[in-house]
């Protein structure tokens, strides 16, 4: 393997790092050797958005795409062939404001001014994203696009005001043409191999070589997991191979019956996915982790690593979700919920990857109800105490499929075997209901930590499994409007 400097687009020029370091982060990188220090560090470990860039890439049709991310969690060689944005790239003329931070002024919508780098960002994202489109957000989606943002100081009104503010002033968009050929032309080097053991490659076909020759080496995906295995756990990651570029493995397919995957796909391509079939998804897509950090992370790093208290695992069970792992040139498929052996371990051999999640599409003829309920301390970007992701099939009043999956119940993500026996075949009202819940005691002896104790989280468990019946019970279910705040007009 030739090793080769890495190479991205960042003010207006190629920059061209000799020897990178596999793990230096991307705000490293900005504060201590650019000295962009506009860029500012928080709690270096994705939650709060004080460091927010904006990373920009050619889609599939080869235009530019611009997303938000944490600089913190980013390691430095996953910029390569791409363009880097931060605070010091904007303004509207030389000296003047950009209207993203005009309106910040205008609505007096910073007073330390910490986290507002971070904000001016997310929202120079979401105004070119409008710009381009010709649309303009509300201010419920403007809410969702600042997700990943904390202030503690202004409060968020005027800085919502000032994302609507934002669209009035004449419209200053980004050139984008140099900034696409500047990809283009960067996009012709060869997959990055660099001295210190960062490897990218390209295809399928050699990623699954690397794999195999390199077993000792740690895939990385979109490294909102691995980040912080680095700025708080202080770990040496070795050498490191990163899926990102694999082209075969960044899609999201739907087909007739099925939706895949790819185990390199965005969190928020896949989620996107998922809710287009089944609308009630909807919250807990929102509701995981924030955009930064779904534009960054891959559903296939939160099924590979397998937390207890991961959000996609327990919706995929729910679903019906089939893995497809590959070693070499070798694929084999496992029913997702088979997959977690105990706290964190999980069925991959040495030298395996996973490849896909394959999805089961609704069934017209015989549609189950879904929802997944997540609890967590803060509404935003918070980690789940317990994530309940429910799925039931009546025939009649009767139960004729059923699944329950259960985040931060277990050691594992993990079905609810007894209560779904007690279930199964029977009348959906009252009583089955109260069986199940007195099984799902049964079925789970969760563990007090910081964010639930073990009492609290039974409970809350066994009372949405009581929300689930009021919402859909055979007669007289709960309305979207009667268990939803976003179905009421004066949310959104
Ligand atoms: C601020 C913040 C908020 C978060 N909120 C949530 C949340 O609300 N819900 C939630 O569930 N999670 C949350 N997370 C956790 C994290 O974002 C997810 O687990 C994410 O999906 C991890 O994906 P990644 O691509 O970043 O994986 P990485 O960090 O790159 O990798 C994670 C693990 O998966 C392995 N891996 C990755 N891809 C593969 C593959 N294809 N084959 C084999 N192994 C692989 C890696 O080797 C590593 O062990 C949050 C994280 C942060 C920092
Ligand atoms: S410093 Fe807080 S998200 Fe990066
Ligand atoms: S202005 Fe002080 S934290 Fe937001």
């Amino acid at each position: 393997m030739n090793t080769r400097p890495l190479r991205f687009f960042h003010q207006g020029q190629v920059v061209q790092i000799d020897e990178p370091s596999s793990t230096r982060s991307v705000l490293q990188w900005l504060r201590e050797d650019a000295r962009c220090t506009g860029t500012k560090e928080g709690c270096a470990e994705g939650d709060c958005g004080a460091c927010t860039v904006v990373l920009g890439t050619l889609d599939a049709s080869g235009e530019l795409a611009l997303q938000p991310v944490n600089a913190c969690i980013q390691f430095l060689p996953t910029l390569d062939g791409k363009a880097l944005f931060t605070v010091e790239d904007l303004s509207a003329a030389p000296a003047s404001l950009h209207p993203v931070q005009q309106s910040l002024v205008a609505c007096h919508a910073s007073q330390c001014g910490f986290c507002t780098p971070g904000f001016v960002m997310s929202l120079w994202a979401c105004y070119e994203g409008h710009q381009q489109a010709g649309t303009v957000p509300t201010r419920q989606q403007l809410a969702d696009d600042l997700s990943g943002n904390l202030c503690r100081c202004t409060g968020y009104r005027p800085i919502l005001d000032a994302g609507q503010q934002m669209f009035q002033a004449p419209a200053v968009p980004l050139a984008r043409q140099p900034v696409v050929e500047a990809l283009k032309s960067l996009a012709q080097d060869p997959p990055l191999h660099t001295a210190a053991g960062f490897h990218a490659p390209r295809c399928l076909a050699d990623f699954a070589a690397l794999r195999e020759s390199l077993p000792q080496a740690k895939v990385l995906a979109g490294s909102t997991d691995m980040g912080l295995w680095v700025t708080k756990q202080f770990r040496d990651l070795g050498e490191l191979i990163s899926i990102n570029e694999v082209a075969e493995l960044k899609t999201v397919t739907v087909a007739e019956h099925h939706i895949t995957i790819g185990a390199a796909a965005s969190l928020q391509s896949a989620w996107q996915a998922l809710v287009a079939d089944w609308p009630t998804l909807r919250d807990v897509w929102l509701r995981f982790a924030s955009l930064p950090i779904r534009h960054a992370g891959t559903m296939g790093g939160n099924v590979a690593n397998g937390s207890p208290i991961g959000d996609s695992a327990p919706a995929l069970i729910a679903l019906g979700a089939t893995l497809v792992l590959q070693r070499g040139a070798l694929q084999r498929r496992m029913a997702l919920e088979d997959f977690y052996v105990d706290y964190m371990k999980n069925r991959l051999e040495p030298g395996e990857f996973l490849h896909s999640v394959e999805v089961p599409r609704p069934d017209p003829a015989a549609a189950a109800q879904v929802r997944v309920y997540k609890i967590s301390k803060r509404f935003d970007c918070d980690i789940s105490a317990v994530c309940a992701a429910l799925s039931l099939r009546l025939d009649g009043d009767r139960i004729a499929a059923v699944r329950l999956a259960w985040g931060g119940l277990a050691g594992t993500v993990k079905r609810a075997a007894q209560a779904e026996a007690a279930l199964l075949g029977q009348v959906w009202n009252e009583s089955s209901l109260q069986a199940a819940q007195a099984a799902l005691a049964q079925d789970f002896k969760p563990l007090t930590d910081m964010r639930a104790s073990a009492s609290y989280r039974l409970q809350v468990a066994q009372n949405l499994l009581r929300r689930f019946w009021l919402e859909t019970r055979p007669a007289k279910p709960l309305t979207e409007s009667e268990v939803s705040v976003w179905a009421r007009p004066e949310v959104v």
